[in-house]
């Protein structure tokens, strides 16, 4: 059986057990948030010992090298002495700088980053906050554009982490931060290949940070941005966007809407259904896909089908936070 060694104590980690479950277990706090080894927010170090391989999937060869894994896909086969990212100097801080109202729904979040942190439009960050908690959120802001970090923030009732950036006493506070992360980015090289962008709710984030990134990069190769939405309550960004598309004669806007009634200029029915009745060939796509994974798991099929390569299709990560397992659960 083996044991895991953290702030002074060793703990045993019974078989099935992750390192984060027993961490939990034991009364720490560990950031987590998918606990399906997505979003990366549980990383730890192992100053000894070797993490299971499968823990380290994914991961940059940086980290793996200092002996970074996620807590929540580690059962280890050996002793491990650990400490959390925090602890080993890994990630930077930002100060929540402001929250405005993008839709009744949506907020967007400035952070203030520090003066070194460098990301490309579309990755994704993980926020701590104060109290341990962790999510994460695509960055819709692009560096040649914005002075802060943007996000767009789904204020969910009884979300615990948009109710606290929403909330004013935040206003001024630090939070940790983690990343950026992900694949879903502009890469300069071949600025006439067509971009098709299609996302649901806040999956809108990356995607605009995508199109606006690659316009801003002198991309002259059509570029059609799919946002869809159970009603048009969910539907944000709209005149924003529709003036992105009046200054710029390659970039196409489709918003749509699950459930009607659809006002003028916006789509009534299912948006993949929508997008691929109007780009019917996704041959010499690049193809960005974010939001419910019900939407992006068969759409990356579908867009292969269409004539996208698989290499050219890019797919947000994201899974839905998921509950920590309570103490007593784990007993
Ligand atoms: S990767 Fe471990 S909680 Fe998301």
């Amino acid at each position: 059986v083996a044991r895991i060694h953290f702030g002074g104590n060793a703990y045993t980690v019974h078989e099935g057990s992750t390192v984060l479950e027993v961490l939990e277990r034991e009364g720490h706090t560990v950031p987590s948030s998918c606990r399906s080894g997505v979003c990366q927010s549980c990383l730890v170090r192992a100053t000894k010992g070797t993490p299971p391989a499968a823990a380290q999937a994914g991961l940059k060869d940086t980290l793996i090298a200092q002996g970074y894994f996620l807590a929540c896909r580690a059962e280890p086969g050996e002793d491990l002495e650990i400490i959390s990212a925090a602890d080993s100097g890994l990630g930077t801080t930002a100060t929540v700088a402001g929250v405005r109202p993008l839709s009744a729904r949506v907020v967007e979040v400035a952070l203030r980053p520090e003066p070194d942190f460098a990301y490309w439009p579309g990755q994704f960050v993980t926020l701590i906050n104060p109290e341990g908690v962790a999510r994460s959120y695509s960055l819709a802001s692009v560096p040649a554009h914005d002075e802060h970090l943007l996000l767009q923030v789904a204020v969910l009732p009884g979300g615990v982490m948009s109710g606290w950036l929403t909330a004013p006493e935040t206003l001024g506070t630090r939070v940790q931060v983690q990343g950026p992360h992900g694949n879903c980015f502009y890469v300069p090289g071949a600025p006439g290949q067509p971009l098709f962008l299609l996302g649901t709710g806040t999956g809108l984030a990356p995607l605009q940070a995508i199109a606006r990134d690659a316009l801003h990069q002198g991309h002259t190769g059509e570029i059609h941005l799919f946002h869809g939405a159970l009603t048009e309550e969910g539907l944000y960004q709209v005149d924003e966007l529709r003036a992105v598309e009046a200054a710029h004669g390659n970039f196409h806007y489709h918003p749509g809407v699950l459930r009607g009634p659809a006002p003028a200029g916006i789509h009534e029915g299912k948006i993949d259904e929508h997008a691929l009745a109007t780009v019917p060939s996704l041959a010499g796509h690049r193809v960005f896909l974010c939001g419910a994974p019900e939407l992006v798991r068969p759409m990356q099929r579908k867009a292969f089908l269409a004539g996208a390569s698989m290499q050219a299709i890019f797919a947000d990560p994201f899974v839905p936070a998921a509950a920590p397992v309570t103490p007593e659960s784990c007993a």
